[in-house]
């Protein structure tokens, strides 16, 4: 495969309404980025996935656009993101846009033209169905509760929307409507951006009548053009958040030789302790052995064919060290582990803003204390269905989005130094131990191994293109694997959980040298690593010619 900037880059993404207020008005901002990018420098990150910072009513806060060419005014202005990409450029950073185009917000002009009447030239832009026997067209539900369909006084219609109300889904099928988002897409491309997330683009070909959403017969027709009519003219990163993908699948949105998107971000092994029914608001135990088989099944299955993302956080996900780790006595060392865990792996890392300082997962009493609309949608549901309060929040404590979604935490200050104004949402009451200054100033911090692990795979060609192999597949506790290129082989080995356990390194690796790159514990190098007794949450990765 030929080689591209973004195999060899760490992402940093940046919820922009919880990173960083300048205004005094609780919620985040452009300018509020800016004044953070020495800080990401020093991380070492070379790319940021912004957020979406449209302007929008801010229903699914930024994910429901009312102009895709203007920026929301709680988040500054046109010349604050022009400023933005010229001066992270300035740091060796590039900026990567949310591109939202599978729906819009019911206040975008298409829609608002749209919904007046059925021979509207925009009708056509969104997906209207009569009603069938009195009632909703057919069984599709939205991801954020209920049927995906909202009957329309006006016109005696239902329109589509796979998540909120106010989402409604665009018609893909419409050609004049892609030629109009490929001229925005034009747009941003311009100005210079890095590329973009695809916020659910599995879901562009949806095959409404058969009730089809994801992987629809001609979604990959539909991206090879927007390939083609946008950003296949610019050297670019694009990730496509395509929760339905197998391997299989990802090739083809991967493969360099079909010239569709970059990489993938994919989910099966974000989905391990959620109930196969129920999903995420009925979690269960996580199935470690599950967990390697799947991350081994992405190494090996894409390798040469296509690439992958590798995450444990995004605005979606609850905070991975108080998920699979233990974000209590072991925080700083679980938080390592599970770095290490990941970012030796093949694939482009991506960091979620607070990922880097072991940010916490919150338990707030009151459901008021939470905004997002899929958290109260799902409480409002419940309860109405006769649940109680107090099953609803052990829930939301666990996989509500909110967890991730709470101010960064920059200092011990009011607020955690976010703002000097009201938050839009709750700081996490941790935020006088965890926080950024804190961070700095320690330099065993969680901050610096992540910066050790970005220096690590800048300086190490392995990280990237060494082949992967997993060792000790039926080991209950311990998660090892290796990488290989040339002459040269890397051993991961790490303790997933909190017990003691031993090592014994499988006969098969065999070596002259070794030397160890990284590890969470303090480690004596003249050890041998035949066998090994290691700690809890231990991790510790080695050079081996
Ligand atoms: C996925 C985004 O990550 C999520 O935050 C959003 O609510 C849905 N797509 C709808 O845009």
């Amino acid at each position: 495969m030929e080689r591209k900037w973004w195999h060899e880059s760490v992402i940093y993404q940046i919820y922009p309404r919880s990173f960083k207020d300048t205004t005094g008005n609780g919620v985040g901002d452009l300018r509020g980025i800016i004044e953070k990018l020495d800080y990401l420098e020093e991380l070492g990150i070379d790319a940021i996935w912004l957020s979406p910072v449209y302007k929008s009513p801010m229903d699914d806060n930024g994910y429901d656009i009312s102009d895709y060419q203007d920026i929301a005014p709680e988040f500054g202005t046109m010349v604050d993101m022009e400023e933005l990409i010229s001066k992270a450029q300035e740091h060796g950073i590039r900026i990567i846009m949310d591109l939202v185009v599978n729906h819009t917000s019911d206040e975008h002009p298409w829609f608002i033209e749209a919904r007046k009447s059925k021979d509207n030239p925009y009708r056509d832009y969104y997906i209207w169905r009569d009603p069938k026997d009195g009632d909703v067209p057919n069984g599709l539900q939205s991801a954020f509760s209920g049927s995906a369909w909202e009957y329309d006084e006006e016109t005696g219609q239902y329109y589509l929307h796979l998540f909120g109300k106010k989402q409604p889904d665009l018609n893909w099928q419409n050609p004049k409507l892609r030629e109009e988002i490929y001229d925005m897409m034009n747009f941003w491309l311009e100005k210079g951006i890095g590329g973009f997330r695809m916020d659910v683009i599995d879901l562009i070909g949806k095959e409404v009548d058969k009730e089809i959403t994801g992987n629809g017969s001609k979604l990959h027709d539909f991206l090879q053009e927007v390939n083609r009519e946008t950003f296949g003219n610019y050297d670019v990163l694009t990730v496509g958040e395509t929760w339905g993908a197998t391997p299989e699948i990802a090739k083809l949105y991967s493969n360099p030789k079909r010239n569709e998107l970059s990489m993938v971000f994919q989910f099966e092994h974000m989905t391990l302790d959620w109930d196969e029914k129920e999903g995420k608001w009925r979690p269960k135990e996580l199935d470690f052995k599950k967990l390697k088989q799947v991350l081994s099944k992405w190494q090996t299955e894409l390798k040469g064919e296509g690439w992958n993302s590798l995450f444990w956080n995004n605005h979606d996900l609850p905070r991975i060290v108080s998920r699979w780790g233990n974000d209590k006595e072991y925080r700083v060392e679980s938080a390592k582990m599970l770095a290490t865990l990941l970012h030796f792996m093949q694939g482009t890392p991506y960091i979620y803003q607070g990922e880097e300082i072991g940010m916490t997962n919150v338990k707030y009493e009151s459901i008021d204390d939470y905004n997002d609309l899929e958290i109260l949608n799902f409480y409002r549901d419940n309860i109405k269905k006769g649940y109680t309060h107090e099953e609803m929040m052990e829930a939301i404590w666990k996989n509500g989005r909110d967890n991730a979604r709470t101010p960064m935490q920059w200092d011990d200050t009011k607020n955690a130094g976010f703002t000097t104004g009201e938050p839009w949402l709750r700081v996490n009451p941790n935020y006088k131990g965890i926080n950024v200054e804190n961070a700095l100033k320690d330099s065993d911090s969680i901050f610096y191994y992540y910066k050790k692990l970005i220096q690590l795979r800048k300086e190490n060609d392995i990280i990237i293109y060494g082949d992967y192999q997993l060792l000790l597949e039926d080991d209950e506790q311990i998660f090892s694997y290796t990488r290989t290129l040339d002459d040269e082989m890397l051993l991961i080995i790490v303790n997933f959980y909190e017990e003691k356990v031993e090592f014994v390194l499988p006969e098969e690796i065999t070596f002259d040298s070794k030397e160890l790159l990284i590890s969470n514990y303090k480690v004596d190098e003249g050890e041998s690593i035949n066998k090994l007794e290691l700690r809890p949450y231990e991790a510790r990765v080695y050079k081996l010619k």
